[in-house]
């Protein structure tokens, strides 16, 4: 795929305690545009909507996962601010849960057409939520991961077409 943007996008991530789920998805994104050459043209982030974590890593558990992939997961946990309904294009949220959340925080519908399911992006798939992996055994990263790599082309596709706006 051939992106040809004029002015540099902007992916924000959003999850529960930005350890997981979120941080994941960032470092899959952003090993994709590494891979086309595109981390000049697409900004990515990650953010929670609870500010339990603060400051710290990606959950080791999801790093370990990640790592196996190739996937270097180092962004720091920071909470979402309203100021990101301004600076992101596109907001995609981990679940129901996360994207309640955040049209809670956006009263007045004003961002809505930036939020977006992260499932939104999974060809063929009927899932609505991306499973909080943070309780459960090892096996609920890589799912974690297989469904944010099934859903990263569409993410580069939706930003590509500018369909954000
Ligand atoms: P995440 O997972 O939302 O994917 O980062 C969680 C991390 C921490 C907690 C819950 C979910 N927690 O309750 O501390």
């Amino acid at each position: 795929m051939v992106l040809c943007m004029s002015e540099k996008k902007k992916v924000l991530f959003v999850c529960l305690g930005n350890i997981c789920r979120s941080p994941a998805a960032e470092g899959v994104l952003k090993q994709r545009l590494a891979e086309r050459g595109l981390l000049d043209h697409v900004e990515v982030d990650s953010a929670g909507t609870l500010g339990y974590h603060v400051g710290e890593l990606p959950d080791e558990r999801m790093r370990a996962a990640a790592v196996r992939r190739g996937y270097d997961l180092s962004s720091r946990a920071r909470v979402f601010r309203a100021s990101d309904f301004d600076e992101f294009d596109l907001i995609v949220a981990m679940d129901q849960s996360n994207l309640a959340d955040l049209r809670s925080f956006d009263a007045g519908a004003r961002y809505r057409h930036k939020l977006r399911l992260l499932c939104d992006f999974i060809p063929d798939s009927t899932a609505r939520s991306v499973p909080d992996p943070y309780y459960g055994g090892p096996e609920g990263f890589d799912r974690v991961l297989d469904m944010l790599e099934r859903a990263a082309e569409g993410i580069l596709t939706h930003v590509h077409n500018g369909r954000e706006a």
